[in-house]
């Protein structure tokens, strides 16, 4: 996997800051997308190396029309389309046609970096969302459940999970971004076994419940999907983002080589197969949503 040269971003692990920012084109000025792009990358390699204790990363990713248009190749990430609106509106479909994600040990560190991307790509695009995101106490989901557990851990699994291993788009990778809204106090009426069967796992613990313990719904059970023997696995970065006293939710950022294994959990979450949801829907929605590509540094650097 090591010859693969990807956005580093994308599997990195434990960074306890994330900056996400969703975009849209407002020019069709490609050439200039493009020396943005690599001013931007610029700057990051230099922060990499004058603050590298700080761990900073970034990802730039696109979505279908914009990867098209940028790449002038209809046949790269022949997976990715746009993400639609499901669940009857509970998950949004807001097609972007850019999302960066911005990750590091401290914020200060990437709110520079953010400002970087807003003076690079001034004029070129109009910022949609631009979010703040934080680890919370014990890597828990402002439900109070544990988020990421049975994420895949060390880099090389997260690569061979997340990274596409071959072919034209090797070093590339499918991501969906979504901000999510919770309603934390209507959660906090749920009695503790509501609140448990929500997602199939304890909440204290952060144990898995037996699969026939596990009402129908529940968030695990939804998102263990198996394919041809093997459990569909992706790579979450979701970081908790908000105000305690109004707006505040999950921003889910979710990598996979095969945009097919993102877009499965999300159709089983929303009810798609056999019209049952996820019962996270009783707390939260997402307001708003994006299929993208991420490119291979070589991708990137060929623009
Ligand atoms: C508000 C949004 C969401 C919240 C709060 C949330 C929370 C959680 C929690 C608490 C767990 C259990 C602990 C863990 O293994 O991480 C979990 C597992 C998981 N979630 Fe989510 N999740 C959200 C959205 C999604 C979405 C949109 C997807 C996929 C498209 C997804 C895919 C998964 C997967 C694959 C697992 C691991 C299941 C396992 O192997 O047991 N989640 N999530």
């Amino acid at each position: 996997m090591s010859e693969l040269n990807y956005q580093d971003g994308t599997v990195l692990e434990n960074r306890d800051h994330a900056i996400f920012i969703e975009a849209n084109f407002k020019t069709d000025d490609l050439d200039a997308i493009k020396d943005a792009i690599g001013d931007f990358n610029a700057r990051l390699r230099s922060y990499k190396t004058r603050f590298g204790h700080m761990g900073l990363s970034a990802v730039l990713a696109f979505g279908r029309d914009a990867w098209t248009k940028l790449s002038g190749d209809a046949e790269s990430a022949e997976e990715l389309h746009d993400l639609q609106t499901m669940a009857k509106g509970m998950v949004q479909g807001t097609q972007r046609d850019m999302f960066v994600h911005i990750l590091s040990y401290e914020h200060k560190m990437n709110f520079t970096l953010a400002q970087d991307f807003v003076s690079c790509f001034k004029d070129l695009v109009t910022i949609e969302e631009e979010v703040h995101g934080f680890r919370w106490l014990e890597a828990r989901d402002l439900s109070g459940f544990v988020d990421g557990t049975e994420n895949p851990k060390g880099l090389q699994d997260r690569a061979d999970v997340a990274i596409i291993p071959e072919g034209k788009d090797a070093g590339g990778s499918y991501v969906i971004a979504q901000r999510w809204v919770h309603d934390i106090d209507k959660f906090n009426t749920f009695d503790l076994a509501k609140q448990e069967g929500t997602f199939g796992r304890t909440k204290h613990d952060d144990i898995e419940m037996a699969d026939e313990d596990k009402p129908i719904g529940a968030h695990t059970e939804r998102v263990v999907i198996e394919k041809d023997g093997e459990e569909l696995e992706i790579v979450r970065q979701s970081l908790p983002y908000g105000y305690a006293s109004s707006e505040k939710g999950l921003y889910f950022v979710g990598y996979c080589a095969k945009l097919s294994s993102i877009d499965a959990m999300l159709k089983n979450m929303c009810g798609e197969n056999d019209e049952h949801f996820d019962l996270m829907f009783g707390y939260t929605k997402a307001v708003t949503g994006s299929y993208l590509y991420v490119p291979s540094m070589d991708q990137l650097d060929n623009l």
